[in-house]
Order: C-alpha cells, then structure tokens, then sequence
C-alpha cells in the first residue's frame, strides 16, 4: 500500500494534524478491479459519493469512466460540476420534496423513485418521462442494523408484493420504467445476500410488465475487512457468479441489458487514513487514555456503529504494545476511536493512523465543538496535493457569524 508510515509521517508534519490522506492510485484500483471481477460487458459502475465526495476524488473517477449515485440535490450539482455528464448520474434520494424532484428532473437526471406516492406524484407532474424503480429485496444484510436497507424495517423502496400497481402507475402516466433498484446494505457479509437480492429483483420482470427496461441495478454494499482477522471476500467467485445469473436474465428477457453497481465503501474505504495527533497521555487506574488532537465529528463510525478501524501508532510501530483508550478532543466520554486497544506503546506527540477512512468518515463529518474539519491530501502517481484546505478556527466563526447575519 503506497500510504506507507514514512510517505504518512513526513506529510503530518507538512501539513499538522489533524489530516485525512487519500491514496488515489489505490481508489483507481478499486474501480477498475470491480470490471476485472465482474465478466459482463456492459457493466456500469455509479460510484456513490456519499461516502466521500472530495471534488478530487470524483474527477479521478470521472476520468476513469465511473457513473455517479447522488442521494440530494446538492449531490447532483456537485457531481456535473466535477465533469459527470447528466447521464452518468442516478438520483436515488429518499423523502424527496416536490421542489427537489422539480430540480433534478429539470437537470435531466434519471430519477430512482422508492415509494408508490412519490411515483404517482411524478407521474402526474411528468408522464412520458423515464424513470427507474426502486424495491425492497426483503433480503437482510449489512455491517451494522443502521445500514441494512431491505426487509420490514426500513423505509426504502417499494415491496415487491406492489410490483403490479408501480407497473400500472407507470402505465397510467406513460412514464417509461428504464431501469429496476435495489441497495441490500452496507457491508453485506454473505455474498448469497447478492445473488438472492439480484434473483428477487430479477424475478419481478417480465418483458409485458416492464417493456422498456434499459439497465438493472444492484446497489453497492460490497464489503471491505476492517478488522485485522476479517477474511475477504473472494470477489472472483462473486463476481462470476453475478455475470452468470445476469446472463441467464437477459436471455430470458430476450435483451442484452447493463449490469449496474453502486459502491462506495469498496472503492474508497481502504484508501484512505485520518492522521491524528496524541497529545495528552492519561492513567486512570485500570485504563491507559491516549488523548488525541481529533475527535467523533471528524469520524464517527466507532461511536456511532460500534465499528473497528485498525489505528497504527506511526511514531513508534516497534513499541512493546499497551492496551489504551484512544480518545478524541470533544466534551464526551463516548468520544473514543477504539477501547481498550492493543497498539505499540504511544508517547506524547506520537502520530497515529486510522486506516480505512476513506469512505464515510470526512463525508459524515461536523464542527460539533466547534473545531473545523481537517484539511485532505491526495496522494497519486508519487505526488501529494493539497485537496481540501481545513477551515482555520477564525474562518469558521467568520462563517457562522456571515450566515447568521
Ligand atoms: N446505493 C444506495 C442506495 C445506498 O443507500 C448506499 C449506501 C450505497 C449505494 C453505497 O453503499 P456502500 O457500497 O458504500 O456500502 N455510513 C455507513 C454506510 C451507509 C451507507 C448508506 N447507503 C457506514 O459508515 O458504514
């Protein structure tokens, strides 16, 4: 991995921590192994920019030839503004307004609709135009419960027992249903939880009820280890798979259709490391603090999901290994990047690695406490850029004053 220990401590101290470094070569390869994997020809990969939409990152998967998966308004925007041609991008929001359903429609982006009322109320405001349709798979899986997105529970897509009314909807206002949806989860653990989803999915197609069907599309949710004993997945084997089950359904459709995925987490996830700073050291009887210049809103995946990320102590990786809590700067005792973690012995001023932050972690990010998000780097082809300049704490109350004016 090009992100090694001497290329990450030579640019926290060029450019202080906190500090978010993205390998941008690595995401490349992501990208591009998902068609190696994959043996179908056309295959189209929208990348979903939720999961890290740094402008950099999107115009080096743009270049590459990626599609785009938005989920706001703002997503779209940021999108064509990074070079996605408006037909390279899907919009597949949830609780839409009328108002942002007005926007997108107007920008000519193909609208993925999940609920039977917002398709009504589409069809009505625009019969004739094309459209994809989002089910449920009503298959569960996923990393955390927060982020499985099928079965009773959740709010997404239509279930596949209203198939026949979504198709009459569509009927009634001419709409033309180009493509089917599903998204299974995030981190799906089994990859039979991709083959039944698409097998679901696939199963409620026929060319009488959807006529005019273009692409299919599976979602994203491809999962990448973050633990250290976490095996991965074999995406070979998975991957053939998917090309044959495709296969076998464009057959029976009687048309060649694309493949489309939507990952996030898979292309940018182990990309990418935010570097942090350990400035206190604390003994509190039976537990060791390592008090870090970092801290839950910058990223919140273990205290929100409980998630592991592998922290390296880059400072001193031949430490005798002590078990810390490593802590961040906020006001709350939950403000933790691991408990009770294992990790060469950290000294004051050490610097330490959070690996796979790539994905999910600036981009859920905020400046709770009121300290500004960390500048990105991008690091491709042996050089290193400046991507995302951080707010300096005068900047940020500038803002807030400005917008409350
Ligand atoms: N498509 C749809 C419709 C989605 O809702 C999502 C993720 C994706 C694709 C991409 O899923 P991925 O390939 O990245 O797993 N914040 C959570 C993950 C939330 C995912 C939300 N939707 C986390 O940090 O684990």
């Amino acid at each position: 991995m090009s992100l090694d220990r001497n290329l990450l401590l030579k640019l926290a101290a060029e450019y202080g921590t906190p500090l978010y470094v993205y390998d941008g070569d690595q995401v490349l390869k992501c990208y591009r192994d998902l068609f190696a994997f994959i043996p179908y020809s056309k295959l189209r990969i929208h990348y979903a920019m939720k999961a890290n939409y740094n402008p950099a990152l999107l115009r080096l998967l743009e270049q590459a030839g990626a599609s785009l998966d938005t989920v706001s308004p703002a997503e779209v925007l940021l999108g064509l503004r990074a070079g996605f041609s408006r037909e390279r991008i899907i919009y597949t929001a949830n609780n839409m307004t009328d108002a942002e359903v007005a926007m997108v429609h107007d920008l000519g982006v193909l609208m993925n609709i999940g609920s039977l009322s917002r398709l009504e109320k589409f069809g009505k405001a625009y019969p004739g135009s094309p459209v994809c349709l989002r089910f449920n798979p009503d298959v569960r899986d996923g990393d955390s419960e927060k982020t499985m997105t099928a079965g009773d529970l959740t709010k997404f897509g239509i279930l596949m027992d209203d198939v026949d009314t979504a198709a009459e909807i569509a009927r009634k206002y001419r709409l033309k249903v180009t493509g089917l949806h599903e998204h299974t989860g995030s981190g799906l653990q089994q990859t039979e939880s991709v083959f039944q989803s698409m097998k679901n999915l696939m199963g409620l197609v026929t060319p009488q009820r959807f006529p005019d069907l273009e692409f299919m599309d599976f979602g994203g949710g491809f999962k990448v280890p973050y633990r250290p004993d976490e095996a991965r997945i074999d995406y070979v084997a998975m991957g053939r798979t998917i090309a044959e089950l495709f296969e076998a359904f464009c057959h029976a459709y009687g048309r060649k259709l694309t493949l489309c995925f939507e990952p996030g987490k898979y292309i940018v996830a182990e990309a990418g490391c935010l570097l942090t700073e350990v400035n206190t050291l604390k003994k509190n009887r039976s537990r060791c603090i390592a008090g870090c210049n970092s801290g839950f809103p910058q990223l919140i995946r273990p205290v929100l999901y409980g998630a592991y990320h592998r922290i390296d102590n880059l400072s001193n990786p031949d430490g005798t290994p002590q078990t810390y809590d490593i802590c961040g700067n906020i006001c709350e005792t939950g403000d933790r990047f691991a408990e009770q973690r294992a990790i060469p012995e950290i000294r004051e001023g050490d610097v330490l690695a959070i690996r796979n932050a790539g994905a999910y972690c600036y981009s859920m990010g905020s400046v709770y406490n009121l300290r500004p998000m960390p500048a990105e780097v991008l690091v491709l082809n042996g050089r290193t850029k400046l991507v995302r300049k951080a707010l300096t704490n005068r900047q940020l109350i500038d803002q807030i004053m400005k917008e409350s004016e």
